[in-house]
C-alpha cells in the first residue's frame, strides 16, 4: 500500500466495537490477571494503546522496527542521547535546532559527554570529527535554520564504517518525502509537533529504529525517564498523521513559489530553499527527496537585525511565532528566537546570522502569503 493509504489505515484497525476512530485510553494504570502477571499493558508509561497505535503508525511510516512516541522531540532527542555512556562524544551538524544544542552543551556535558560541531553538509568534515569515543553522528536532514543538505547516504557509510550509530533529525523533512532508516541511519528523530501532527495543537515527539535491538535500548530508556505522549496528544497526533502527506505535497509547492518569488525580490539578499536551483546541494536535495522539499524556506532581508524584527511584526497572515510545520504560515528571527540559546560566536560560526528569517509556509493560498510578504518587506525597509 502506498504511504497515504498506510497513514490512514495502519494503527487505526477498528477494536471490538468496530469503531472506525480508536477510542482515547486515558487510563494510567491497567487491572493485572496476577501478582507479577503483566498483561498486554500494565501501566501508562511503561505502554499506552492509544500510543501503541500512533507509534504502530509511525514505525510503518518511517520503514523501521519499531518506533515510540514522546511528549515533546526534545524528550525523543534526550532519549536518544541516554544511548551515550559518560565519556561519549557526538559530532553534529552545527545547523541545528536551538534546543538541541542545548541539550547537547548544557545537559548532556554533565554527563561528561563532548560535542564536535562540523557543517553536516560536508561528509569528510564528519569523517574527520569521529574520534575513538565517538558514539553518534546527529544531523538534521534539512538544516534548521539554514536549510543545510547533508548527504545520508555517504554519511552512513562513514558511520558504519566506524561502527558509530547515525541518528537524523528529520523535522523538516517528513517520511513522505524523506525515510533516512532507507539511506543507512540507524535512528530518525522527529518533532512531531510539526508536519506530524500539523496543526499547531500537540507538543510530541518520535523516535523510529533500524533494528529491534535499537528499539528495545530505546524503549528501556524511554520508560525509565519517562517523556512519553499522553493519551490526548497520542490521539490528535495520530488523527494528523492522516493527512501528511496531502498537507506537505501542498506547503512544497507553495514554498517553492514563495521561494522563487523572495528570489526576485529587491529586499532579499539571499534565500536557502533546497528546490531552488541556485541552492548549494540542490541536485543532492534533488537525488535524495525527488521533487519535495517541504515548507520551510530561510532567506537574508538586505538591511540589519532591525528590518528583520519589522519584517517579522510587519506580516499579518505569517504569525510571528516559533515552531513550523503546520496549517497556519509562521514567522521567525533565529537569532533572537528558535536560535536564541545558542552561543552567540557559535552561532556567527554556523552563519545564522542575524538578518536571517526563517518561514513555515502553511496551507493558505500561496498567492495571499506573497501578497503578505510584499506588503511587510515594503514596510520593513531595509537597505
Ligand atoms: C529541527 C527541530 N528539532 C527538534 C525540535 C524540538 O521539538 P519540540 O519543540 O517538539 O520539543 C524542533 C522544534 O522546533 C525542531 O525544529
Amino acid at each position: 500500500m502506498k504511504f497515504r493509504t498506510r497513514a490512514i489505515h495502519i494503527g487505526s484497525e477498528p477494536d471490538a466495537t468496530g469503531a472506525v476512530v480508536p477510542p482515547i485510553y486515558l487510563s494510567t494504570t491497567f487491572v493485572q490477571p496476577g501478582p507479577g502477571d503483566w498483561g498486554a499493558f500494565d501501566y501508562s508509561r511503561s505502554g499506552n494503546p492509544t500510543r501503541a497505535r500512533v507509534e504502530k503508525t509511525i514505525a510503518d511510516l518511517e520503514g523501521a522496527a519499531g518506533s515510540l512516541a514522546f511528549s515533546s522531540g526534545m524528550a525523543a532527542t534526550h532519549c536518544a542521547m541516554g544511548l551515550l555512556e559518560s565519556g561519549s562524544h557526538v559530532v553534529a551538524g552545527c545547523d541545528m535546532y536551538g534546543g538541541t544544542y542545548r541539550l547537547l552543551h548544557k545537559i548532556c556535558n554533565r554527563n561528561n559527554i563532548s560535542v564536535t560541531l562540523v557543517h553536516a553538509d560536508d561528509a569528510a568534515a564528519i569523517a574527520q570529527a569521529i574520534r575513538p569515543e565517538t558514539k553518534m553522528v546527529w544531523v538534521e536532514s534539512i538544516g534548521n535554520p539554514l536549510m543545510s543538505v547533508p548527504d545520508l547516504e555517504q554519511i552512513s557509510q562513514i558511520t558504519n564504517k566506524a561502527g558509530v550509530l547515525l541518528a537524523v533529525d528529520s523535522t523538516f523533512v517528513p517520511p513522505c518525502i524523506l525515510k533516512p532508516l532507507d539511506l543507512g541511519a540507524d535512528i530518525v528523530m522527529h518533532s512531531a509537533t510539526k508536519y506530524f501532527g500539523g496543526h499547531s495543537d500537540c507538543l510530541a515527539g518520535a523516535l523510529s529504529a533500524k533494528t529491534p535491538e535499537l528499539h528495545r535500548q530505546l524503549y528501556f530508556i524511554q520508560n525509565a525517564t519517562g517523556g512519553v505522549i499522553g493519551g490526548l496528544e497520542a490521539f490528535l497526533l495520530h488523527r494528523g498523521i492522516k493527512t501528511m502527506e496531502l498537507r506537505v505535497r501542498e506547503q512544497s509547492k507553495s514554498a517553492l513559489a514563495i521561494a522563487q518569488w523572495l528570489e526576485s525580490h529587491r529586499s532579499v539578499a539571499r534565500v536557502l530553499y533546497p528546490g531552488l536551483a541556485s541552492h548549494p546541494h540542490h541536485q543532492r536535495a534533488v537525488r535524495l527527496m525527488g521533487d519535495q522539499f517541504g515548507g520551510m524556506v530561510t532567506f537574508d532581508v538586505r538591511g540589519d537585525i532591525e528590518t528583520a524584527k519589522r519584517l517579522c511584526k510587519a506580516t499579518e497572515l505569517f504569525g510571528l511565532a516559533v515552531s513550523c510545520g503546520a496549517v497556519e504560515s509562521l514567522i521567525e528571527q533565529p537569532a533572537t528566537m528558535s536560535h536564541a540559546s545558542y552561543d552567540p560566536a557559535a552561532r556567527a560560526q554556523a552563519g545564522i546570522c542575524d538578518t536571517l528569517v526563517r518561514i513555515s509556509v502553511g496551507l493558505e493560498d500561496p498567492e495571499d502569503l506573497i501578497a503578505d510578504l510584499d506588503r511587510a518587506l515594503a514596510i520593513a525597509g531595509g537597505a
